[in-house]
């Protein structure tokens, strides 16, 4: 741990729910709040948000909040944190698909406002296009509200162990657990891409405000490390620990060996 790092994790930072359904709906009410209030003062917000099983039901909830509750997502500016590469936007497995199958397609989003950062053959230099996301981010004042999953090696975004805590939005190659843990959904690990664009660590640490969403007995290991344990390049979402910013919201299973 590096001496100017100082854990400001206490208990108000905490979240937890009985169940992961709470802990879902939760974290769909703090998203939908900060929309609306923004929309109050007739400002834009500038959120990152996150795929994968974890946050399946925080956007079902935006959308019933959208249409039952006149949620609006008209002054809504998106980031994702992260895609496959190379991938095609219309292969059911990109993070493209999912955020259209999950939000996008169901929410009156403006779709230039959605941003994944996805690189196809059309884009020629993946680092220009990567200084590009960052800046485009940092030019609407950065992300009002980050919302994140964890992986089981500690991930974020896919930000792997190992990666810097100065890194920015880059091409990244998956680690092994990574690319295990999404086998089921590809068929098999010969098709999980090896690589992916990621927003990095100072991208997200940046954020005004970030909601770190864990579910299940799968990520109790994890969220004990990453809560408790060292602050370490090895688990990237240790580096939450230093920032005042962050809630870590979690069901009781991925909270039970913290408590
Ligand atoms: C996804 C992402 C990843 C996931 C993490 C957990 O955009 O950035 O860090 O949040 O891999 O994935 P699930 O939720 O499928 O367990």
């Amino acid at each position: 741990m590096s001496n100017n790092l100082h854990n400001t994790f206490n208990s108000k930072s905490l979240k937890l729910w009985d169940s992961s359904e709470q802990a879902s709906i939760y974290v769909a009410n703090q998203i939908a709040e900060l929309i609306s209030e923004h929309r109050k003062q007739g400002k834009s917000v500038v959120l990152g948000l996150a795929t994968g099983n974890t946050p399946k039901k925080v956007y079902q909830e935006l959308v019933r909040l959208h249409q039952n509750e006149s949620l609006s997502f008209a002054n809504v500016i998106s980031f994702n944190l992260d895609e496959y590469y190379p991938i095609f936007p219309d292969n059911d497995m990109s993070y493209t698909y999912f955020m259209q199958k999950y939000l996008f397609g169901h929410v009156d989003i403006d779709p230039s406002n959605i941003h994944i950062p996805h690189v196809d053959s059309n884009v020629e230099d993946i680092e220009e296009y990567c200084k590009a996301y960052e800046d485009k981010i940092s030019s609407l004042g950065g992300l009002d509200l980050q919302l994140l999953g964890i992986g089981r090696n500690g991930h974020i975004g896919f930000n792997e162990p190992g990666s810097s805590f100065s890194s920015t939005t880059r091409l990244v190659d998956l680690h092994p657990v990574t690319r295990a843990d999404a086998e089921s959904d590809f068929g098999s690990l010969e098709k999980v891409p090896q690589q992916a664009i990621s927003m990095g660590v100072h991208t997200i640490v940046q954020a005004k405000r970030i909601l770190l969403l864990a579910l299940g007995e799968r990520k109790s290991e994890i969220i004990s490390k990453a809560l408790r344990g060292e602050i370490t390049t090895e688990i990237p979402a240790s580096i939450l620990q230093t920032l005042p910013q962050v809630e870590y919201v979690l069901d009781n299973e991925a909270a039970s060996l913290i408590k």
